[in-house]
């Protein structure tokens, strides 16, 4: 019996879960800080993880570092200190992460920081690519490693590639601000699935691929190059067993004493994050101030502790970020302290997970303010740490603050929200945090527990690699539908033996990749060299048959010896004759449509009216997305309506709503095609086409005829994966064949 391996998992991420320490002639690591590093620590089955080690290491050490790490499963990737800085200093941090976190005004753009990404990403992908069998499966963390995933699919197409943003993903808005917005997206776009922990950053995302590269989408996926590109929504908790197994050990314990001696009658609000503008860090401390002011007992019987784990100090903003909270410490302390006690302690060190869990269960109240953020671990950790019963008796004292812009508000929802723009609600959000009634807070506590709970960083890992074996799973199943050489040799082989070849061609999707605008797709010379070298083989007919103007074909065209379908075959031209039109049709109700459309495009801006001669086609593709497609819903049920009894039909194309003569589509004009040249036995008919309108043509092709749908499966044809393979296979067939 033949046994399947299991496929080995192989993650990659900037950040690995330790970060080595730069110590003359030793190598030392320590525990990395931040969210990704904590939610991928307890993956399980991982084989490798390759990853940046977090400092600028000298040749002669690399390879001590690699055998420390190997010891753990671990590949560094090593960096340069110049690379280091354009990479993840500047091009990460800079650029990306401020874009990230809308704040547009914090973007940073420095020389040469795209070019050194794309060498790391690249770095990355070959490391990567030295170690991953066929059947494996690549998992790729974050934003700082966009690229990877096509890089890994250029190289490697059957491999099963998954990417998952830690990150929010902004409105396209914003993102286009990037110069480099259309190859980031491209990049990831290598994926089989991409996940992301909120609804509105998939919304994003996706839209940023309408808008930016113009690909079609399903509600959650999108296509590309021929491959469907799952998208999901996953979000992230915390290590849940990591922190059970800390709250049921001694150290807790023994630090939890500690915090009760040390806080003794106080009571504790929390703050934990690392160095971030994107925290919310200032408008807490300002919050807390201003309950101190408006509350003056407060100044007694609260304490606040702020920890600061120290992140990013290459950066200037966040270096002046640290001198500025120091400040505000010092001026609420120097206001509202007594010798002997003052009411915020503050911290900027990383702290160790049982002081952490500890702290967690000891707080009155966790402040979790982040302008923000995508999921927000601190948050969780502390629901956990809050819920989890033990010690034996102890009651829940808890409650959490949240920011509403932190991805966590969506699964933590029995949180106090809170806007941290707003400094008045949240100050009083803090005091009603402080004066809940003890049942209330448990029965908050133990809602969000169970969530916590399930959101289970482990738990979500085996949930993202089975979703992404499912969407790998049907990309497999395309290519193995996709013609291979061989299909492609044998196309080429009836082509050349025929008597009499006939080639209907689509244009727009088939022949030309599609362009934002339609005047933008006008064929290039190796377009036209092919269409003249086609038309030029003896006994052979090339007809493309197209939905557009004839007055477009003709001056895109007319000079070729070709066969022309404009309006989806209503006027037709043999190589250079007249046009003709094979039916007489009333126009009379087009004026009523006219008049419809005109509206709509005045409503709907950046649509426009394209006027056939037998009909009129309203576009919408670069209009605001969604908006486009609502109206173009409504349109079509009100002309539908006045279309009824009347001799033409509404069409949706893609991003197109058309009102053409009825009885008139591409399939007629084949059928019409084939009986004028009365084929013989032995014809070699081909039809290509790419959307709905060319069906037509699949279905009224002989049976022998070869269908070849560009950019994905449909039943009962040979799937391309883009034009430029079309056009390849083409070529192929002329090469073959002596010109007349
Ligand atoms: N954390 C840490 N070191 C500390 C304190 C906290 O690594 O000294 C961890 C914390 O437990 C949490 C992570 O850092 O898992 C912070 O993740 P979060 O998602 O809140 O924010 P991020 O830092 O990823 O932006
Ligand atoms: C966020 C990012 C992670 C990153 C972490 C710490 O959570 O999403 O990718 O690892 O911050 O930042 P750092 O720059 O130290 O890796």
């Amino acid at each position: 019996m033949e046994t399947t391996r299991q496929p080995d998992i192989f993650i990659a991420s900037n950040r690995l879960p330790v970060t080595v320490q730069k110590q003359p002639g030793r190598v030392e690591v320590e525990r990395s800080a931040g969210g990704l590093a904590s939610a991928l620590r307890n993956v399980g089955g991982v084989r490798a993880w390759i990853g940046w080690p977090g400092a600028a290491i000298e040749v002669a050490q690399r390879a001590t570092v690699q055998a420390r790490l190997q010891a753990e499963g671990l590949v560094p990737v090593f960096l340069s200190a110049d690379e280091e800085r354009s990479y993840y200093v500047n091009m990460c941090n800079g650029t990306l992460w401020p874009l990230l976190h809308y704040f547009p005004g914090s973007i940073e753009f420095h020389d040469r920081a795209y070019e050194v990404y794309e060498l790391v990403n690249r770095r990355f992908a070959a490391t990567l690519l030295e170690r991953v069998g066929k059947d494996d499966v690549v998992w790729i963390h974050d934003f700082h490693l966009m690229l990877v995933p096509a890089l890994l699919r250029a190289e490697r197409p059957e491999l099963r590639i998954g990417f998952f943003l830690h990150v929010p993903f902004p409105s396209q808005e914003l993102w286009r601000l990037l110069p480099q917005r259309e190859e980031l997206l491209r990049g990831l776009l290598g994926a089989d699935y991409i996940g992301f922990h909120t609804a509105d950053y998939l919304r994003h995302f996706r839209n940023a691929c309408l808008r930016v590269l113009g690909l079609e989408a399903g509600a959650d996926s999108l296509l590309a190059h021929g491959r469907r590109i799952g998208l999901g929504v996953e979000p992230l908790g915390a290590d849940v067993a990591h922190f059970q197994g800390l709250l049921a050990g001694d150290a807790v314990a023994r630090h939890l004493a500690e915090c009760e001696r040390r806080w003794h009658g106080r009571r504790l609000v929390l703050g934990v994050e690392r160095l971030d503008y994107s925290k919310g860090i200032l408008p807490k401390l300002r919050a807390f101030a201003r309950l101190l002011e408006t509350e003056p007992a407060r100044r007694e019987d609260t304490v606040m502790l702020q920890v600061v784990v120290p992140s990013r100090a290459e950066n200037r903003s966040y270096r002046l970020l640290l001198e500025e909270i120091e400040r505000e410490v010092g001026r609420i302390n120097g206001r509202f302290g007594a010798p002997g006690r003052m009411p915020l302690e503050f911290v900027h060190r990383g702290i160790e997970p049982a002081e952490l869990a500890a702290l967690y269960r000891h707080a009155a109240v966790a402040m979790v303010t982040p302008l923000r953020d995508g999921m927000n671990l601190v948050a969780h950790e502390f629901v956990l740490c809050q819920g989890h019963p033990v010690p034996a008796g102890s009651q829940h004292r808890g409650v959490l603050v949240l920011s509403e812009f932190a991805g966590a508000s969506l699964s933590l929802l029995r949180a106090l929200p809170v806007n941290p723009m707003d400094l008045a609600g949240l100050a009083s959000a803090l005091g009603a945090a402080l004066a809940m009634p003890v049942e209330e807070k448990a029965e908050r506590t133990a809602d969000m527990y169970e969530r916590a709970v399930e959101l289970d960083s482990a738990a979500w890992a085996a949930r993202f690699l089975r979703r992404l074996d499912r969407a790998a799973a049907h990309n497999t199943a395309t290519r193995r539908a996709v013609f291979d050489a061989a299909a492609g040799d044998e196309i080429v082989r009836r082509c050349r033996a025929a008597p009499l070849r006939l080639l209907f061609l689509d244009y727009d999707g088939t022949l030309r990749e599609i362009a934002q605008r339609p005047e933008q797709a006008a064929p290039n010379a190796e377009l036209l060299r092919l269409l003249a070298r086609l038309a030029a083989l003896p006994a052979t007919e090339v007809h493309v048959v197209s939905g557009r103007r004839r007055q477009t074909l003709l001056a895109w065209l007319g000079n070729l010896p070709l066969w022309l379908a404009a309006e989806h075959g209503f006027a037709r031209r043999r190589p250079g004759g007249p046009w003709t039109e094979p039916v007489v049709v009333d126009r009379t109700v087009l004026a009523r449509v006219e008049a419809m459309l005109l509206d709509a495009c005045e409503q709907v801006p950046g649509s426009h009216l394209e006027r056939k001669a037998c009909g009129l086609a309203w576009h919408y593709r670069l209009a605001e997305l969604g908006y486009g497609s609502w109206r173009a819903r409504e349109l079509r049920s009100a002309l539908d309506e006045l279309l009824r009894d009347q001799p033409f039909a509404t069409l949706a194309g893609h991003a197109v709503l058309e009102v053409r003569a009825r009885g008139i589509d591409k399939g007629r004009y084949l059928a019409a095609a084939l009986a004028a040249t009365a084929a013989p036995a032995g014809a070699f008919v081909l039809v290509a086409g790419d959307d709905r309108t060319d069906e037509d043509m699949y279905q009224a092709a002989p049976a022998d005829a070869v269908r070849l749908h560009v950019g994905g499966p449909l039943a009962g044809t040979q799937a391309l994966p883009t034009p430029a393979d079309l056009r390849r296979l083409l070529a192929a067939c002329a090469d073959q064949i002596t010109p007349r």
